[in-house]
């Protein structure tokens, strides 16, 4: 578990929804719950809170024994349009409040996202939800939170692999008393997987590249939020708790880092999303 700089405790491993939508997503979710994931990532934009939601309904997990995050999309980040969607969001998944609550993109061309920030302060205030955070923020936009609101976010939820590992973002979020969460935490299954340097760590630890790669994210104190559709690769993703990664491996698995080892080339800098 981590605490995080407003007092709630998060797992420390998580599981992201990213395409999984309608009644396969609604099977492969609870599939997830019972497999042991108690922390489920979803988002305005991914359409699938209802999804989310029908399978929190259907797991017959209580409430309370879940992490349910959520996201507003770039397109809301006016003070009052912002209430509504994280309205419409829990009204979407049926649920009372959010664990977790994070501004998706900051589009820093359009110069929103501090109202945005505004509004999570006040909705956490009202208790729509328990923690607010930010996705894909760099260190100016933080900055610019502390400075013109005073509170920084709980949770910075950014794209972290081997190939973008994220050093000095991750530095700058410890020093702040931020968590980093990890999207796409295995490179979403591109070559990566088939890295020569984590196949072999896979065989020196006896445990497959993914596994290699959650396990050194973890170890980096970061909370990985792999997807997966099926069963076994949901155990598979969990399985990383009865091994540890020496030192020196984790430097090997630091080297493979990249300037563009971003799978989309989405630089928060000038990407934008709505
Ligand atoms: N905040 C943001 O801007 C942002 C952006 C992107 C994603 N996210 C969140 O982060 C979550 C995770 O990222 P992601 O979905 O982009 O990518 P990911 O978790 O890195 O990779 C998912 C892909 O890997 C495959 N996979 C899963 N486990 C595997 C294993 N053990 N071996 C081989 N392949 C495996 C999955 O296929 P199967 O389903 O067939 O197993 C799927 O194609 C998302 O679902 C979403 O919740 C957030």
């Amino acid at each position: 578990m981590y605490k995080l700089n407003d007092g709630q405790q998060i797992p420390d491993f998580g599981f992201g929804t990213y395409k999984l939508n309608g009644r396969k997503g609604v099977q492969s979710i609870v599939s997830a719950i019972n497999n042991g994931y108690r922390m489920i990532d979803t988002a305005y934009n991914y359409e699938n809170e209802g999804t989310v939601g029908k399978a929190i309904a259907e797991s017959g997990i209580n409430r309370d024994k879940l992490t349910v995050t959520s996201k507003l999309p770039g397109r809301y980040y006016a003070y009052d349009d912002a209430i509504t969607a994280l309205q419409e969001s829990l009204y979407r998944s049926h649920l009372d409040y959010f664990d977790l609550y994070l501004l998706h993109w900051p589009n820093p061309k359009r110069g929103m996202y501090v109202e945005a920030w505004q509004a999570l302060i006040d909705a956490q205030k009202f208790g729509l939800v328990k923690s607010i955070g930010v996705c894909n923020f760099l260190p100016e936009h933080l900055e610019k939170l502390q400075k013109e609101t005073g509170i920084l976010p709980a949770i910075n939820q950014i794209e972290l692999h081997p190939y973008f590992n994220q050093k000095e973002m991750r530095q700058f979020d410890k020093e702040n008393g931020i968590v980093t969460m990890d999207w796409s935490p295995l490179g979403r299954a591109s070559s990566v997987l088939k890295n020569e340097t984590l196949v072999q760590l896979g065989q020196k630890y006896h445990k497959s590249v993914g596994q290699i790669i959650l396990r050194w994210e973890y170890q980096l104190d970061t909370i990985p939020i792999p997807k997966s559709s099926s069963p076994i690769r949901q155990r598979e993703n969990m399985n990383i708790f009865d091994f540890e990664i020496s030192q020196s491996d984790m430097e090997k698995i630091n080297d493979l880092t990249r300037p563009d080892g971003r799978t989309e080339n989405q630089d928060p800098a000038v990407y934008e999303e709505f």
